[in-house]
């Protein structure tokens, strides 16, 4: 019977993982060559002069929860950007395999794979009626041959939008087989859409989920993979233990409380009415020729020139992101920040000067 690991880099999939030494809360650890004391300053509770666990297994198991994924299914890693990393490190063997992207898209896609010397095939958004749009017929016909992972970025960065869950199906039932497709939902929590139920159909289908956006916690560097349970296995002689820091675990603990995720939720709801509320406004201002629709926690808009529109924020002290890509070179990724930032950016904009 085939299975989704023969997807994988088949000179990994026969790796000996690296065995870590026993922790056994209360035991005296002579087994792992660290220090005895704490550091000065060391307020966590597991210590930091011990090492964290090889895989966080607690915060797995109340990611899962949150989630609502089994457990085996969820693999924690350094930020989303992690996860990418080993993917394409476990599935693209160098020089021989390619993964596909949808530009204007995320761009570390690109970097992790030019990283691993994967190739990558580009099948360009199309744009269509005020919003950027996935070919899927062209993504259906780029299937096969060398690809090894699709990603699809739902709502996508920087453009906005969500790929209508048809498409993303439609992509999915093609590359059963073929390719593992990886559904980037890093901006999950500020759309509609959820994939878990088509992850749970297709073994073949992988989320990538964030701690970075909806629970403020960017600077602890957690995301999740969540995968068929032997896609987790393998992805584990991919990833090496001890990689995710004591105090990144008891942080994002802290941030999955009950009471923690209600401001969280609040947070989310101040982020959406101050998104509709930025894009009413900037339809207004002289200089955006275009606001994109967006599920996200940011908007793109077009503009006459993203230089000057980048240069007046800059003089109110605001940063703003701007593009290589052409297909976005004109244009300007907003965050939707504070009540009080917009109105700022927005004042900033209202009055572009030109040189
Ligand atoms: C679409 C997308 N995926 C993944 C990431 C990586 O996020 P992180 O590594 O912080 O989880 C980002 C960051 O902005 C993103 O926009």
């Amino acid at each position: 019977m085939s299975s989704v690991l023969d997807l994988a880099r088949p000179d990994l999939r026969a790796l000996d993982p690296y065995v870590p030494g026993a922790y056994e809360p209360g035991m005296i650890r002579l087994n792992a060559n660290e220090s005895p004391w704490r550091a000065p300053g060391d307020t966590t509770e597991r210590g930091l002069n011990v090492y964290p666990p090889p895989r966080p297994f607690a915060l797995r198991d109340r990611l899962a929860a949150h989630y609502g994924a089994p457990p085996e299914e969820i693999l924690v890693t350094r930020g989303s950007s992690e996860a990418i990393d080993i993917l394409i490190r476990g599935f693209c063997r160098a020089g021989q395999d390619d993964i596909l992207i949808c530009p204007p898209t995320f761009d570390m896609y690109r970097v992790y794979a030019t990283i691993q010397a994967a190739g990558i095939v580009r099948v360009p958004l199309l744009r269509r009626e005020g919003r950027f749009e996935l070919d899927t017929p062209a993504v259906l016909d780029a299937l096969g041959g060398r690809v090894k992972i699709v990603f699809l970025c739902t709502p996508n960065n920087p453009t906005g939008q969500s790929i209508p869950p048809a498409d993303v199906e439609a992509v999915c039932a093609a590359a059963s087989g073929r390719a593992l497709v990886v559904i980037d939902e890093a901006y999950h929590e500020f759309a509609s859409t959820n994939y878990l139920d088509l992850r749970r159909r297709y073994e073949h289908v992988v989320l990538l989920r964030t701690l970075s956006k909806f629970v403020s916690l960017a600077g602890v560097r957690c995301g999740a993979v969540v995968a068929a349970r032997e896609v987790v296995e393998y992805l584990g002689n991919v990833l090496p233990p001890y990689t995710f820091p004591t105090p990144s675990i008891e942080l994002v603990l802290e941030a999955l409380r009950d009471d923690s995720l209600r401001v969280s939720a609040e947070r989310i709801a101040v982020i959406k009415r101050e998104r509709e509320r930025l894009a009413q406004a900037l339809r207004d201002v002289p200089d955006v020729l275009e606001v994109y629709p967006s599920d996200a926690n940011f908007i793109l808009v077009r503009t006459r020139d993203s230089a000057l529109f980048r240069g007046a924020a800059h003089r109110a002290g605001i940063l703003v992101r701007t593009f290589a890509d052409p297909a976005v070179a004109d244009c300007v990724r907003i965050t939707v920040g504070r009540p009080e930032d917009n109105d700022r950016l927005l004042e900033a904009v209202a009055r572009t000067e030109r040189p």
